[in-house]
């Protein structure tokens, strides 16, 4: 049996290795949910890891009127309840008393100047690297973003200071959305200084797709149309859209999951080895890969796209309301809560390989994973034993929850005949490596403070995947009429189903 290894810290060599000048984080819509819920107890984290030091200062801007102390006792809190460590006292002390509010209306010039004085002033100890958060609803980022030109806060005035801004989903609601918002980020900003975030892509397992396919040798080159027949990629959720109903019924599963996490995962699965593993090489091999995505036509959209939304049902015993009984949805809505979908990439890699891509919520268990079916082999001479239907070989890359790999192949039944089963061989991350890794956060917090754009998306990229999107929603927006239900707790719609057999496949369950 392996050993179990025990998660990557980062050890002090490594730190010292790579030093980070101090900074000062600004994290506008802070008295939001995502910053209480995920960046607080990020940057708590980074700070036990030594990464956030004690000269590095936080600012915390929002409309809600709080006073320093008020706010620093909410991320107090914040820390307390979402951290994935249990928290140091003397650790949490030290970042909150590194925090600082400024109660601000985004739309205000006046406000910026007061940020700027606030990061000018020496008593404040700011240190002038900055690095701007926009968790804030979409429509204040340009806003944000010309403000922050206008008080001189987005261009960097020698080479020793640097100015970063990450940028939320969602990155648009459209492909001329998403080119506006590009175009109004650029009038301030270089690409070089933005850092649009998928959080999908700090998930260590998601990392992981690209070490597997490159560090390992056996794999890649049974990585084509030659050997492979097709891919599912499912990304489950239990969840409904409660809590959120009004962002989410403006937006819609295809827009919330494929246009990002789901197409990242294709990208990744499908690129080519990048020629280094650095920001611009592996962004380079993504965009291809979303270019050479067929685009749909109002047919394709009509064969080989399912929308649905749920209905009421149950999930793990608990009576669930349906779609249009959630709060902040409107009673007529047609917004899609379920998706599923065949893309074609036209490559000679892939060509004729289908992927198949299905998420939705309120199914009945969270789970993503990726599933490359192999072809099946070429002959088999065992058709004459006691061989029922051999399954073909299947590799599963489970990003979550169940972390892990999975091959399934053929094995002998010990005994006299010759007798074929399908058994799998598992890998897990839980028992090989020990510890808890770091959150999708975390990780994307602390390569933006070293200015790595590896695992962000690039203008051209996110601009690829609206393309293809809206080559979608265009079909859509021309068909009427009610759309599918699906019940909580079943997996989607008979009309998913349908999609995928056509093909003569079935859905995997994960
Ligand atoms: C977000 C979506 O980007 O991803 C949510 O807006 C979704 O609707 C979430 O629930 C899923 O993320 P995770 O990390 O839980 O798979």
């Amino acid at each position: 049996m392996s050993k179990t290894i025990v998660a990557d810290q980062p050890t002090e060599t490594f730190r010292e290795q790579r030093r980070l000048d101090p900074f000062t984080v600004v994290i506008f819509g802070a008295a939001g949910d995502l910053a209480h819920r995920k960046l607080f107890p990020a940057l708590y984290n980074l700070m036990v890891d030594g990464w956030l030091t004690p000269e590095c200062r936080i600012l915390g801007v929002a409309r809600r009127p709080y006073s320093n102390l008020e706010f620093q006792a909410a991320v107090h809190q914040s820390v307390t309840l979402y951290s994935r460590r249990s928290p140091d006292p003397k650790v949490l002390d030290h970042l909150v008393s590194s925090i600082r509010y400024l109660e601000a209306d985004f739309n205000d010039a006046a406000q910026y100047a007061t940020l700027k004085a606030i990061l000018d002033n020496p008593e404040e100890r700011c240190p002038n690297n900055y690095l701007f958060y926009l968790a804030t609803p979409p429509s204040a980022y340009p806003v944000i973003a010309r403000h922050l030109g206008q008080v001189g806060l987005a261009r960097p005035y020698d080479t020793q200071q640097w100015i970063r801004i990450i940028v939320e989903k969602p990155f648009g609601h459209d492909l001329d959305s998403a080119v506006s918002l590009n175009g109004q980020l650029h009038q301030v900003f270089d690409e070089s200084q933005i850092y649009r975030i998928d959080h999908y892509l700090g998930k260590e397992t998601v990392q992981n797709i690209l070490v597997f396919r490159f560090a390992n040798g056996i794999f890649e080159p049974l990585w084509t149309r030659q050997y492979i027949d097709h891919v599912q990629i499912t990304v489950a959720e239990s969840l409904g859209v409660a809590g959120r109903g009004s962002y989410y019924d403006q937006a819609g599963a295809l827009r919330d999951m494929v246009q990002n996490h789901m197409l990242q995962l294709v990208s990744l699965i499908a690129m080519e080895p990048p020629v280094a593993f650095e920001a611009n090489a592996v962004r380079d091999e993504k965009v291809k890969v979303l270019r050479s995505i067929r685009p749909f036509t109002t047919r394709d959209v009509a064969d080989w796209t399912v929308r649905a939304q749920y209905e009421s049902g149950a999930i793990d015993g608990h009576e669930v309301p349906g779609y249009l009984d959630e709060s902040d949805i409107a009673s007529d809505s047609r917004t899609e809560s379920y998706v599923a979908l065949r893309l074609l990439i036209d490559n000679w890699r892939w060509a004729g390989v289908p992927f198949y891509l299905r998420t939705g919520k309120r199914l009945p268990k969270r789970a993503t994973e990726i599933a490359i079916q192999f072809k099946t082999a070429p002959h088999l001479f065992f058709q004459q034993t006691e061989t029922p239907e051999l399954a073909p070989n299947l590799l599963t890359l489970k990003i979550q929850p169940d972390e892990g790999i999975s091959l399934r192949f053929g094995a002998k039944v010990p005994g006299p005949a010759i007798k074929v089963r399908t058994v799998n061989m598992e890998f897990l991350y839980g028992t090989s490596f020990a510890g808890t890794p770091p959150e999708a956060y975390e990780r994307l917090l602390l390569d933006a403070m070293f200015g790595d754009s590896t695992l962000f998306t690039r203008k051209d990229e996110v601009e690829a995947a609206w393309a293809l999107v809206s080559s979608i929603l265009r079909g859509w927006q021309r068909a009427r009429g009610p759309i599918p239900t699906y019940a909580s707790g079943s997996w989607g719609p008979e009309e998913a189903d349908a999609l995928i057999e056509r093909d003569g496949f079935h859905w995997r369950r994960p």
